[in-house]
């Protein structure tokens, strides 16, 4: 077995100097795969995906990307070696114009951007006709857009996603799945939280199940969906 290409592993860590919320926590995505992250309100998903985008002092464990160590970097820094991250809350510019917020997405880059925002149109069509409105005017769904293209601007390796289906209506959430699956499909990585669990693991390569920051289940996509105790514990029968 090969090394999974970005892993957190055995993170332990708090907020600041409260206690500990994640404890021996382990989650990992392949190359071009999707990974995704279930579990109840407050177990712990988001500050695992904080974690591993350096927003959080560990106590302990380690974050590597493509066998390198990367505890010790940045978020920027982390940006700079290929990953993107989009967070639950506040991800988007809500005054600025789509298009604006896509180019805000790529203020690292010094290369021609306007290849990668036409890429981003292709994939959300909905953006191209709304790029000189402000963010702020769309619906749940296109911002979700919104946001996962200003990710995408700076044309990752990984994609962290938390929760980008939140508020959307089923078809929205069916679409932004489809929508994702894209992205895996041209060689990127998919980490994401989904409180739609069921409908995540159906396309997750591999799973996770954490409850009170620690691991619960682990296992592909289809193993989860199939496992008795996760199935009545954490989707409902
Ligand atoms: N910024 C923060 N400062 C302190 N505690 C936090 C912060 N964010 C979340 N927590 C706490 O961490 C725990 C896990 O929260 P979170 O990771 O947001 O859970 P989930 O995403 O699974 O709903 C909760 O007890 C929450 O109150
Ligand atoms: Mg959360």
């Amino acid at each position: 077995m090969s090394a999974p290409f970005l892993i957190g592993e055995a993170m332990t860590g708090g907020y600041g100097s409260g206690a500990d919320i994640l404890h021996d926590c382990t989650i990992a995505v392949e190359d071009g795969e999707i990974a995704v992250i279930v579990g109840p309100n407050g177990a712990g998903k988001s500050t695992a995906m904080k974690a591993v985008f350096g927003m959080l002092n560990l106590r302990s464990g380690s974050v590597r990307l493509g066998g390198e160590d990367i505890t010790a970097l940045k978020p920027q820094e982390r940006v700079a070696k290929g990953m993107a991250f989009v967070p639950q809350t506040n991800n988007i510019f809500t005054s600025m114009t789509v298009e604006e917020n896509l180019e805000m997405g790529a203020f690292l880059r010094r290369d021609d951007i306007a290849k990668t925002i036409e890429q981003i149109y292709e994939l959300f069509p909905i953006l191209r006709d709304k790029r000189r409105q402000a963010a702020g005017e769309l619906s749940g769904g296109q911002r979700q857009q919104v946001a996962v293209g200003r990710a995408l601007m700076t044309r990752p390796r990984v994609l962290m996603l938390d929760e980008p289906t939140a508020g959307v209506s089923p078809i929205v959430m069916d679409e932004l799945f489809d929508r994702i699956i894209e992205v895996a499909r041209t060689g990127i990585s998919i980490l994401m939280v989904e409180q739609n669990a069921r409908q995540a693991l159906a396309i997750a390569h591999k799973g996770y199940v954490l409850v009170q920051g620690a691991n619960a289940f682990t296992g592909t996509g289809a193993e989860l969906l199939a496992d008795d105790n996760v199935r009545r514990s954490f989707l409902g029968g």
